[in-house]
């Protein structure tokens, strides 16, 4: 820690509204490749966001994740610092490229010692590792045997699941197969704004399918080996008609809702695609890829649902309108500019569309325990004169998500606990650096960490199991 912020704390007892449950998880979360740098040391293995990074024009000027927050180097420091902050848990991903640097065959074990080394450290200081095997980083060795879009990746993500579990699965309890399938698919394979680049509808829906497939390999290895809690995380979209009463609008959100949620939701936690996807993806691929049998292997127990949540979506009929590249066949369909308070990212703020989220996934898909496994904002805070970043925007978005989650709680939702987004700022994908959404805030030159007022303000409200009335703590 390189400066603290005054925090007045108190032991005021707060309204039972603003308390959360007994138990309820706090923690921060991160990915591999936006913060580990050291791309090229024992022994890793390109990743396809080395590929596209050194791609022009693909990532925000020109930015790598060579060096990123140099966590690789300084994780003692970072998790030091998650204890300072009095993180119960910490959401980490494991680089595929580090354990198997050609994605299949030899394992790496230089690269499995880093994870094991972090793993202790966060033990040693009491915080609970919570694992995710893969947070967008497949080894570009994979990509070029056809990556999601092929069979044979979901099958290697199996094997490489197993390897690592082999190796961490007596300290972590918690084992999270994917983050956000929809961006791998829609966004590697579709609009090809994130790696590989792919832009092909027919490898959207193969790659849905095969990232699927291989949660359900991979869920089903974990299990058998040991693993306490297998969970996938999703990113499902809070998606509404613009006008509720318009029955094209409300058919626009029907076929939205279906790309975005019920194609990983029905197979995951029913057992099936749903008949209006099917129709929906064999207009662009034969659906031969789906073969018997796989819908069950996806179907395989979870303990608990990762869900990411941002911002809401309202969509409506736009006769004209070109389908969405990240969103094939959605012809017709226009989605509302963001209206009202926005991020630095550029994405309406909207609390009350998180609980009607949760409430929804509850209703739909009842008896799934929950996660908001990331939650979070950008702003482009950097330090005021006093060095410190007074960053109470973060705080505000933060405060009113929290409050939409105790509001699901109180609707009857099973809902587990919370990990914001992110501990620190990071290499935020295609906008490179650009976007900061971290509690500490990192100066990229020296990589000095400081944590914001929304890092005080989180450990207190971790301290506290709840939020004050006002919202505010420390002003
Ligand atoms: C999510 C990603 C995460 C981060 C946030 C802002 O989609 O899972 O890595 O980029 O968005």
């Amino acid at each position: 820690m390189t400066a603290t912020v005054s925090v007045e704390s108190s032991d005021e007892p707060l309204a039972s509204g603003v308390r959360f449950p007994d138990g309820f998880v706090w923690g921060a979360a991160t990915a591999s490749y936006q913060i580990e740098g050291a791309v090229n040391e024992d022994g890793r293995g390109p990743s396809i966001w080395d590929t596209f990074c050194r791609t022009p024009g693909r990532v925000h000027a020109g930015h790598t994740g060579d060096v990123a927050c140099d966590h690789y180097h300084r994780y003692v420091e970072d998790v030091a610092m998650m204890a300072d902050l009095g993180l119960a848990s910490y959401r980490y991903s494991i680089a595929w490229p580090r354990i198997q640097p050609d994605g299949t065959g030899p394992v790496n074990t230089r690269g499995l010692d880093f994870y094991d080394r972090l793993t202790d450290e966060l033990i040693g200081k009491g915080i609970d590792p919570v694992v995710t095997l893969y947070h967008w980083d497949l080894p570009q060795s994979l990509e070029d045997r056809g990556g999601w879009a092929s069979r044979e990746t979901a099958e290697a993500f199996a094997e490489y699941a197993q390897i690592v579990h082999a190796r961490l699965g007596d300290r972590v309890r918690t084992w999270t197969t994917l983050n956000e399938p929809w961006c791998s698919a829609y966004l590697g394979y579709g609009s090809g704004r994130h790696a590989p680049g792919v832009t092909d509808p027919a490898s959207v829906f193969k790659a849905v399918h095969h990232l699927l497939l291989g949660h359900g390999l991979a869920a089903r290895a974990l299990r058998s080996a040991g693993a306490q809690s297998v969970s996938i995380t999703l990113n499902p979209a809070s998606v509404l008609p613009l006008d509720p009463e318009n029955a094209a609008d409300v058919e626009a959100a029907r076929i939205v809702d279906g790309l975005n949620n019920r194609i990983f939701l029905d197979p995951l936690l029913r057992g099936q695609y749903p008949d209006d996807m099917r129709e929906h993806m064999a207009r662009f691929v034969d659906l031969s890829f789906i073969r018997d049998g796989d819908e069950a292997i996806i179907n395989a127990p979870i303990d608990v649902l990762g869900v990411n949540y941002y911002t809401p979506s309202y969509v409506s009929a736009k006769p004209g309108t070109p389908s969405a590249p990240d969103a094939p066949g959605t012809d017709g369909v226009a989605w509302r500019e963001p209206v009202g308070p926005i991020t630095d990212i550029g994405w309406q703020i909207e609390p009350a569309a998180l609980t009607r989220l949760l409430d929804r996934i509850h209703r739909d898909y009842p008896g799934t325990p929950m996660m908001i496994t990331e939650n979070g904002a950008s702003y482009g805070d950097g330090p005021s004169e006093d060095g410190a970043i007074h960053d109470t925007n973060r705080i505000e978005y933060l405060d009113g998500h929290l409050r939409a989650c105790l509001d699901a709680i109180s609707h009857g939702v099973d809902l587990r606990g919370y990990f914001a987004w992110s501990l620190m700022d990071n290499f935020e994908w295609a906008e490179g650096y650009a976007k900061r959404f971290g509690l500490v805030h990192v100066d990229y030159t020296t990589q000095q960490r400081v944590p914001k007022d929304s890092a005080r303000w989180y450990q207190e409200v971790i301290r506290r199991n709840g939020l004050t009335d006002q919202g505010r703590i420390g002003e």
